[in-house]
């Protein structure tokens, strides 16, 4: 049986099915990992760093074993041994850790003891009676600091600097010119949920109650660590608070499984909101160069996006922002740079787009700079260079329907009629109203997953993969694939995940857990009906016999002959006559090389922002926010808008409230706290529109289907600074845009 067939058939994928979950969300039912309470449970407290470099000098770990209910205090010396050291990145997408393994502070909020206590309280007031002192040392925090490289790889395993054509040659000759310097600033992982862990120890063996994008991951580095056997370590993940890059496994997480093993009792660990703001990685801050040329007919002639960002004095990561510049816009020329410093922080990591966001931020609003330079509109000007093959690969792209997001988006909007000159719009309170644009682009990627599906002689099906539910709607999205992969209605399937028991579901990372996990799910499902089918069109008494030819298709709990709706058989009947309680399908999925080696895959679209400005007070207010994207084959448009209306919320936040403000004297965060560290609410979001832009892609995968959940916040911020510049002629470069950087520029 064809895919096509089993797709075509289906009725469960495309429709907007509501959250399989969301009554458990929603009536508090659903657990997450701290709402886990095993007999006999301790509390953890980490004590953390105050100091960004140097060494603690001496703890008051007397006082705080002292302490009603304190029940140990873990410090370097009595810390259990490691099989591995923690800077060890051996396995796949890790980081270096801080697990007590010395007495040496690398940046603030570093853990530096774990208490562990018969109540939360006792432990928190253990930690705050260790009273440290240090020996602190000078330390670098900006991206100012001395000491500047040149690495050779951003993200994970990029080049950092790529040449396609001559980028000299094509400003020399260009007949209008840009170079523009922006800035993003440092953004800390604030998901709802913080780290937590929940862990026991039996013997080797290991129960944990944990969130993380990666089970199997999570898994095999902790059987490194702990030199013990993958297979012998339970992780629970029904739900997770949101993790955005975040939630793989962390150094607290694992201070939290080593406390359990110094007391021999189950332990619960959860970070506080300010303890966020350290060891859990974030996104460096960036200052991009962009140098642009345009002939006088508006067609780019170069562009060189030149990066300077940062990475921890100890390890490494690079925001890999200049990747945008490689895929979004047709030049002759093409060129990224990077140079990197190091800082007394913690290092930086996966966070929504890493890259993709902050890249396209400097991208967008250097495209919009070019735009006016030639006296364009903007959205003409991206038409002008719209890129029909992958410029600097030159590989046709696997689908791409951005010009249908521009034209439905610009639709939407009210695109028309925008005047090209900026400061030109009021509305009926005098607010000054602009209209700005940003294209938005995130890779396709896969990674590898497996999934087992079963169908059993009652009738109803069972899918295992271990995926993971971390808000975004996976739960339903894979249930539905699921549901059609064995022809079955989603009230007859039982859809089984978040455990580290089940089959490797791989990582949700990369905006591609849909692509890897949904590809596996589909095949497991496939296979399990092509057994089922063997046993029918073999067997003289089924009424599909001999059908082996023609081939039949599964649906609703039975197979139909393809060519004949009027033959079939039931699941039950077909399992039942064999004498067999279930068949059972075995699927995975990964990239294919060979795809990848032909074609360029990214997800696209078109975000349209309206922005209000106080003229006498700076006060930006986002109005509008329309997006159109295109991502492939939509498994669920009520979840795929949900992503979007994420994505581009974040990237208002981007674009007017979130930094982290961090002290260069001491190396320490201020606005450690959601008081301070300032994101959307609802009131800052009057109106977000998601349109989903038809496209199919015969080559990304199985399913034809892109990932949807970071591209949202590409584009936006751009599209949102661009409509600031629209409203009041004040180009403000660098991120968060505030209300002084108008109302200096205005006065001015
Ligand atoms: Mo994402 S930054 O791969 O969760």
């Amino acid at each position: 049986m064809s895919d096509a067939n089993r797709s075509r058939h289906g009725s469960s994928i495309g429709q907007p099915v509501t959250r399989r979950d969301g009554m458990q969300k929603v009536t508090g039912q659903a657990r997450f990992a701290a709402d886990n309470n095993p007999a006999g449970l301790l509390y953890a407290a980490l004590a953390t760093s105050k100091i960004a470099l140097g060494r603690v000098a001496f703890l008051d770990v007397a006082a705080a074993r002292a302490h009603p209910g304190v029940v140990e205090v873990m410090v370097q010396e009595n810390r259990p041994a490691l099989a591995q050291h923690p800077d060890d990145k051996s396995v796949p997408f890790s980081f270096k850790m801080d697990l007590l393994q010395d007495d040496r502070v690398r940046y603030a909020g570093q853990p530096i003891a774990v208490v562990i206590a018969e109540t939360l309280e006792a432990a928190t007031e253990g930690a705050a009676l260790l009273a440290p002192r240090y020996e602190a040392e000078p330390v670098e925090v900006t991206l100012d600091a001395a000491g500047a490289y040149v690495p050779e790889t951003v993200g994970v395993g990029a080049p950092a600097e790529m040449r396609h054509g001559d980028v000299e040659a094509g400003l020399g000759s260009a007949a209008f010119r840009i170079e523009a310097t922006y800035e993003t600033p440092l953004q800390f992982h604030n998901a709802m949920e913080p780290h937590a862990v929940v862990a026991a120890w039996d013997g080797d063996a290991l129960s944990l109650d944990m969130p993380t994008q990666g089970l199997a991951l999570t898994q095999m580095r902790l059987a490194s660590l702990f030199g013990i056997r993958m297979q012998d370590i339970h992780i629970r993940t029904p739900f997770i608070g949101g993790g955005f890059g975040s939630k793989l496994l962390s150094g607290p997480q694992v201070l939290g499984i080593l406390a359990a093993r110094l007391v021999g009792r189950p332990v619960k660990l959860v970070l506080t909101r300010a303890q966020m703001y350290g060891p859990v990685s974030h996104r460096s801050p960036t200052r991009q160069t962009l140098r642009m040329g345009a002939a006088a007919d508006g067609g780019l002639t170069a562009i060189h996006h030149h990066l300077r960002t940062a990475t921890s004095r100890f390890d490494d990561f690079l925001e890999p922002s200049g990747g945008v510049s490689h895929s979004l816009y047709a030049a002759p020329a093409i060129a990224t740079t990077t140079e990197a410093v190091r800082l007394d922080t913690g290092t930086p990591g996966f966070m929504r787009a890493p890259g993709e966001a902050s890249g396209s931020i400097a991208l967008e609003s250097a495209m919009d700079e070019m735009a006016a330079a030639c006296g364009m509109d903007p959205l003409e000007f991206r038409l002008r260079n719209y890129a029909e093959v992958e410029p600097v690969s030159g590989k046709p792209f696997s689908s791409k329907a951005l010009r249908e997001c521009y034209t439905e988006g610009a639709a939407r909007f009210g695109w028309a009629g925008r005047p090209l000159e900026p400061r030109q719009m009021r509305d009926e309170d005098g607010m000054l109203v602009g209209w700005g644009l940003g294209t938005a682009t995130f890779p396709a990627m896969m990674f590898q997953g497996e999934a087992r599906a079963v169908l059993r002689r009652d009738g109803t099906g069972v899918m295992e993969s271990g995926t993971h539910e971390m808000g975004q709607g996976a739960w339903t999205a894979f249930a539905q694939i699921a549901a059609d992969s064995l022809g079955l209605s989603l009230d007859q399937l039982e859809f089984r995940a978040g455990n580290s028991d089940l089959p490797n579901a791989g990582i949700a990372g990369g905006s591609a857990h849909t692509a890897t996990a949904g590809s596996a799910i589909h095949s497991a499902g496939g296979q399990a009906i092509e057994r089922l089918t063997e046993l029918a069109v073999a067997d003289p008494r089924s009424p599909l016999f001999g059908a082996g030819n023609v081939g039949v298709v599964a649906r609703d709990g039975r197979l139909v002959r393809r060519d004949d709706d009027s033959r079939s058989e039931s699941y039950s009947d077909i399992l039942g006559r064999a004498g067999l309680d279930m068949v059972e399908g075995r699927g995975s999925a990964a990239a294919d090389p060979a795809v990848a080696e032909r074609y360029a895959m990214h997800a696209h679209g078109a975000v349209f922002a309206e922005v209000k400005v106080d003229p006498d007070l700076g006060q930006i207010r986002v109005t509008r926010l329309v997006g159109a994207f295109a991502a492939g084959r939509i498994i669920n448009p009520r979840l795929v808008r949900s992503q979007y209306y994420g994505g581009m919320i974040w990237g208002l936040s981007f674009a007017l409230q979130e930094r982290a403000a961090i002290d260069p004297r001491t190396g320490r965060v201020m606005n450690a706290d959601l008081a301070e560290y300032h994101v959307p609410v609802n009131a800052d979001v009057p109106s977000v529109e998601a349109i989903l832009v038809a496209e199919e892609d015969p080559y990304v995968n199985a399913l034809g289907v892109k990932g949807v959940g970071e591209i949202g916040i590409t584009g936006t911020a751009g599209a949102i600074a661009n409509a600031v510049w629209h409203a009041t002629g004040v180009r403000v470069r660098h991120f968060p845009i505030a209300l002084e950087d108008i109302t200096g520029a205005l006065e001015a």
